[in-house]
């Protein structure tokens, strides 16, 4: 059987950092209820010259470099954001194009915080059915350009960013002890629409719209939601909690993540935390994270690794990978 291996990871951040201190100059906040209600400390905010498209390409070439690999040996790339530069083209051809590369497909896929896990999942699916090789799985987004920056209750929770990895299709005996994407599961709940959504686009009201959110009631579910669709990878496996070496969640809110991890029974130790510094970046959260856990060293070859995420729609999903 075919496997997917991940071959390569980079990451792409915005240059100016925004504390809650700045955040205080904003709206009618403090860095202490952020810090508490969150665990954010600070999160990057893309300037005039950044976008999603430019984050997205700078992370995809740092992940090329780490593979050793060139735009030439891609034949799929998929961007999950929520923020393209244009409506279309979809910000994966964008990429393609400052890549350089005029070969292979390139599309976007969009759900929202949980975009990554959905996009993994898809390249996962091409190239264990031989429809590509090699991908490059980015999620890129500034959700900075959707937030209402008078709402202090959104505004204060999301950052700007990028992270890639580098999928390869490997011949693989198909073992749990092999290398690749072991299992994922993908869900969504239309119902929820009117707890997290943006308020406008091209269809409805012609404008790019704000971020609009019931906190409470994404809280309310979101640990549910999430340990559910854990348990069911959990089963596809075979494996348990204890078989985890790190589990990687989508970065929305540190009590979110705190409380799945304990009805999980996931020791503390082996979560991956980078809320506090780069706040919530949507599609690129997991990616960023990842590749914060990579570059100190904490993930190795060999290691279970259990990323998750939920969001907008619903969505949510989680994906196992032994690294
Ligand atoms: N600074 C100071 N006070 C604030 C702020 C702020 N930035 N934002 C809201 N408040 C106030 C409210 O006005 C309210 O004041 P009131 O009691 O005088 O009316 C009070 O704080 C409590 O407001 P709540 O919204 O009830 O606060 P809560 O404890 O629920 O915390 C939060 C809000 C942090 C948004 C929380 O609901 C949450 O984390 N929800 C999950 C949402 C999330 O993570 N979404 C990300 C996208 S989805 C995903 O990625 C999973």
């Amino acid at each position: 059987m075919i496997r997917s291996v991940v071959r390569g990871y980079g990451s792409c951040l915005p240059k100016r950092v925004m504390t809650n201190k700045d955040m205080e100059g904003v709206v009618d906040t403090t860095d202490e209820w952020i810090i508490q209600r969150t665990g954010i400390r600070q999160r990057y905010i893309a300037g005039e010259d950044e976008t999603t498209c430019s984050l997205g390409a700078g992370a995809a070439k740092a992940a090329l470099e780490n593979a050793g690999l060139g735009p030439q040996d891609i034949d799929l790339i998929i961007v999950a954001t929520s923020t393209p530069d244009n409506t279309f083209p979809a910000a994966a051809v964008d990429i393609q194009n400052r890549l350089g590369m005029r070969h292979g497909a390139a599309f976007d896929v969009q759900a929202v915080c949980t975009g990554f896990v959905y996009a993994m999942t898809t390249a996962d699916a091409y190239l264990r059915g031989g429809l590509a090789k090699r991908a490059l799985v980015i999620g890129s987004e500034t959700f900075s350009r959707i937030l209402d920056w008078d709402d202090r209750g959104t505004c204060v929770l999301f950052g700007d960013g990028a992270g890639a990895l580098v999928l390869e299709a490997v011949e693989s005996p198909g073992e749990l002890s092999d290398r690749g994407v072991l299992a994922s599961k993908l869900r969504s709940d239309g119902c929820h629409k009117e707890k997290l959504y943006v308020d406008g686009g091209p269809s409805s009201t012609q404008k790019v719209g704000h971020l609009r959110m019931q906190g409470r009631e994404v809280f309310k579910h979101a640990v549910g939601m999430i340990t559910d669709v854990i348990e069911s990878v959990f089963d596809a496996t075979g494996m348990t909690a204890e078989d985890i070496d790190w589990f990687v969640p989508h970065q929305a809110n540190k009590r979110i993540i705190d409380a799945s991890a304990r009805k999980l029974g996931i020791d503390p130790k082996k979560v991956v935390i980078t809320v506090d510094r780069y706040g919530n970046t949507s599609a690129a959260s997991i990616p960023l994270a990842l590749v914060d856990a990579l570059e100190d060293g904490r993930i190795k070859e060999n290691d279970v690794v259990l990323l998750e995420a939920m969001g907008g729609g619903f969505t949510w999903g989680a994906v196992m990978v032994r690294w």
